[in-house]
């Protein structure tokens, strides 16, 4: 598939004051997750009146904003999250970016922001990573994860479809998400606090789902585990997701098993291509209701013998425990399972140039 590349629509404003080679070297050299940030951001600017005006790469700096700006007060804010990888050539790709793209879409759609379409979101990606392509770590699992953003600008206090909005791409290189690598994680089981109800806003990345998962993982963490298990809101015992991660399990007789998008779930791009890859594999994957029970039960009887957890910027990441208030369990031996590892390899393989990529993931940025 032939993406559209329409970086050459950016103008580029470029830093009087680039960090220097060594500081850099030093921000690249094992970096942690999300800390550090490149030279430059991508910013664009919607108005009602002309649309989308403005497509600019220019210094990353700290944002002017209007304290009535509604995004302060509303929470009117939608992101993504994608990773440039640089080859052992020294090309630098990215995985999926037109899913990333339509994504971001339909997270404005319901939030009632103005849509930036695939060509721009894909040529903004393609701008700043030209710009900043030094900035690609080159690490083990390291990566320059990108951040596009979309906020509510209206100088405004009353509560209506923003009138000005702008668009934003920042980049940082980072190392793997959980700083432990790849070690299993322990999930408790939240059955007080909901992510998302029916008719809400769990299918949209928007920062307020994010914001509102916090406290319940301070309590988890409070008790010992890394990351929370949302249940749906109407029954409390149907898996929903981890909040900033999809879930999937593996069954002995070789099933591996999805939370169905039910409409309170992010539909993941690394979910949807782990699907794609195992199902090449001959395994049975399948899109369905998981409830707690189900789980519980099988994990004890040894049904269930792998669950994992994944996202752009977690990959893979193995459960090792799953908890709540009357149980507490290990999955399998408690160890990364065979078809978690195997399919996390298959995947990275691909998106780090290592393996052929058959399906027209990548796309070169630079
Ligand atoms: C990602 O996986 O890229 C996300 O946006 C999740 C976030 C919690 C880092």
């Amino acid at each position: 598939m032939t993406l559209p590349s329409t970086a050459k629509d950016f103008t580029v404003e470029r830093t009087a004051r680039p960090t220097s080679d060594a500081d850099r070297a030093a921000a690249l050299d094992n970096p942690k997750f999300g800390i550090k940030f490149s030279d430059h951001m991508v910013r664009m600017v919607w108005t009602d009146e002309d649309g989308w005006q403005s497509r600019v790469v220019e210094p990353y700096a700290p944002l002017q904003l209007d304290p009535a700006s509604s995004v302060l007060h509303y929470a009117n804010e939608i992101f993504e999250g994608l990773k440039a990888y640089k080859w052992a050539d020294g090309s630098i790709w990215t995985f999926r970016p037109q899913a990333n793209a339509e994504r971001l879409q339909r997270s404005a759609r319901r939030m009632a922001l103005p849509e930036v379409s695939v060509e721009d979101f894909i040529g903004s990606i393609e701008a700043l990573v030209q710009v900043d392509s030094e900035w690609v770590p080159t690490t083990p699992e390291s990566s320059l994860y990108l951040r596009p953003f979309t906020i509510a600008t209206d100088v405004f206090l009353g509560l209506r479809r923003p009138k000005r909005v702008e668009y934003l791409v920042i980049a940082s290189p980072s190392g793997p998400y959980f700083a432990g690598g790849v070690k299993p994680v322990s999930i408790w089981v939240e059955r007080d606090y909901h992510r998302a109800g029916p008719g809400g806003t769990g299918a949209a990345k928007c920062g307020g789902n994010y914001a509102s998962s916090l406290m319940p993982m301070i309590e988890a963490g409070k008790r010992g585990f890394d990351q929370v298990m949302y249940l749906d809101a109407v029954t409390s015992d149907v898996v929903e997701e981890l909040g900033g991660m999809n879930v999937f399990i593996v069954l002995k007789d070789g099933t591996v098993a999805t939370p169905i998008l039910n409409g309170n779930i992010l539909e993941g791009v690394t979910r949807s291509s782990i699907i794609e890859l195992l199902s090449e594999r001959d395994y049975k994957v399948v899109e369905r209701d998981i409830t707690v029970s189900e789980l519980r039960e099988g994990i004890a009887n040894g049904d269930v013998v792998e669950a994992f957890a994944c996202g752009t910027a977690a990959i893979i990441t193995p459960m090792g425990r799953l908890a709540g208030e009357d149980f507490d369990l290990t999955i399998g031996d408690g160890q990364p399972g065979e078809v978690t590892m195997s399919v996390r390899q298959q995947l990275t393989d691909i998106q780090y140039g290592r393996a052929e990529d058959t399906y027209g993931w990548m796309h070169r940025l630079a």
